[in-house]
């Protein structure tokens, strides 16, 4: 006999996995074994890399030719960059991104293959090449030429300087890894759920991937990193805070439990699926944002910030989660808005690869029902008597 599911799939176990699991009620998310405090206090993101795909902590010579096989795969053919080029100034950054994984699918010598070893190898291609082409189009779109990769560099601090056109310094660099390793990967979320679908049917990892940055878009997933910062600019200045926060969720209040369902009528970086307490992540983030902003002499961000979260969950008693301080950290560092669910993508793409091989060491296709609702034995009309 079918188990109809809650809607959304709500606390379905869809998946076994030993890469990551979330603990929602102790606010803990865990890669491989390892609690993603004690990863973002003493590990590396590229370490974090090796952790995801090869399931263990690497060993010092093992960790350095993974770095080196990771820093050599960061170029993108000339090819993609001309595709790049040729695409409408103002494309969405993580359109671009998911355009571009699928053109690199044409270029990669191993695009066909399906076997580990295969994915393998794409998998540190598209690790490089993601982070390569975020910052290539953000040149790209300001009429500049893409920077070429810096292999000497690590993958935070020579993202940085191709995004900037110059070297990052300490603190920039230690941000944006502790960033990625955060991002690097979240369980069965919308994206990865997308991305196994897609491996499980046996297309490979370009698909794959492909599928997942699509999933990665909406406001409801990585989108809502680029709304908080929205929301932020709209309120401006931490006098201003309070009185906003309380008039939208009054008019959250007046409105039908369908229309609560719009993106409009929610706080974006606010609430989770699999969380009852704040996100892990985010107290991370949260720090590093006060710090930058302290660092900087530019709180007020983040004091806005600190009012909405305390009205929130005053009101709503919804958690906090990776995407509200992740919107300040970056934008204190000097990134523009619409590359924050791109950076998602940078540190994401590590978990991604890490499914894919994963679905696809243990296949099975993933094909669910669904409970039909409609109508039954009806008689076909023909359309002069409809
Ligand atoms: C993440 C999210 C999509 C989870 O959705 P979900 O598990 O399907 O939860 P639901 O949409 O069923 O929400 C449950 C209740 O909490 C409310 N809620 C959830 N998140 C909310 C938010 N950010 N702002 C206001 N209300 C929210 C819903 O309106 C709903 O209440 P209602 O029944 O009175 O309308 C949802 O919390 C959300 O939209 N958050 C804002 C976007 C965001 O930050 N996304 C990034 C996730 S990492």
């Amino acid at each position: 006999m079918s188990i109809v599911a809650k809607a959304g799939l709500e606390d379905v176990v869809a998946a076994s996995s030993s890469i990551c699991t979330v603990d929602g009620l102790a606010g803990r998310l865990i890669y491989r074994g390892y609690d993603i405090d004690d990863l973002a206090t003493h590990s590396t993101y590229e370490e974090v890399v090796y952790l995801l795909w090869y399931g263990r902590l690497p060993r010092a010579d093992e960790r350095e030719r993974h770095r080196a096989q990771l820093a050599t795969a960061r170029a993108l053919p000339q090819e993609v960059l001309a595709f790049m080029a040729s695409l409408p100034r103002d494309s969405h950054p993580l359109d671009v991104l998911r355009s571009v994984t699928s053109v690199l699918g044409h270029y990669d010598p191993d695009a066909q293959d399906n076997s580990q070893e295969a994915t393998l190898r794409k998998s540190y291609r598209l690790e490089g090449q993601m982070a390569t082409a975020v910052a290539a189009w953000h040149r790209v779109r300001q009429g500049q030429q893409p920077l070429a990769p810096r292999e000497q560099l690590s993958h935070a601090a020579n993202f940085l300087y191709m995004l900037f056109g110059r070297d990052p310094d300490d603190v920039a660099t230690r941000t944006m890894d502790l960033a990625l390793i955060l991002h690097a990967e979240h369980e069965l979320n919308a994206s990865t759920f997308a991305a196994r679908v897609v491996a499980a049917t046996e297309a490979e990892l370009h698909p794959a991937i492909t599928a997942a940055w699509s999933a990665l878009k909406g406001p409801k997933h990585g989108g809502a990193n680029e709304d908080v910062m929205d929301v932020l600019k709209e309120i401006g200045t931490p006098e201003r805070a309070e009185a906003w926060i309380r008039a939208k969720l009054a008019w959250r209040a007046s409105l039908s439990p369908a229309e609560r369902q719009s993106p409009a009528a929610r706080i974006p970086g606010f609430g989770h699926r699999v969380y009852r307490v704040d996100d892990p992540r985010a107290k991370h983030l949260r720090r590093m944002s006060r710090e930058l902003a302290e660092g900087a002499g530019e709180t007020r961000w983040y004091e806005i910030q600190e009012i909405i979260r305390r009205v929130v969950q005053a009101e709503l008693k919804l958690i906090v989660n990776v995407d509200f301080y992740s919107a300040t950290v970056y934008y204190v560092m000097g990134i523009p808005t619409d590359l924050n669910t791109s950076l998602f993508a940078v540190g994401r793409i590590a978990g991604l690869c890490a499914h894919v091989m994963e679905q696809l060491a243990h296949n099975r296709l993933i094909r669910p029902r669904a409970e039909y609702v409609g109508p039954m034995n009806l008689t076909y009309v023909p359309i002069a008597q409809r």
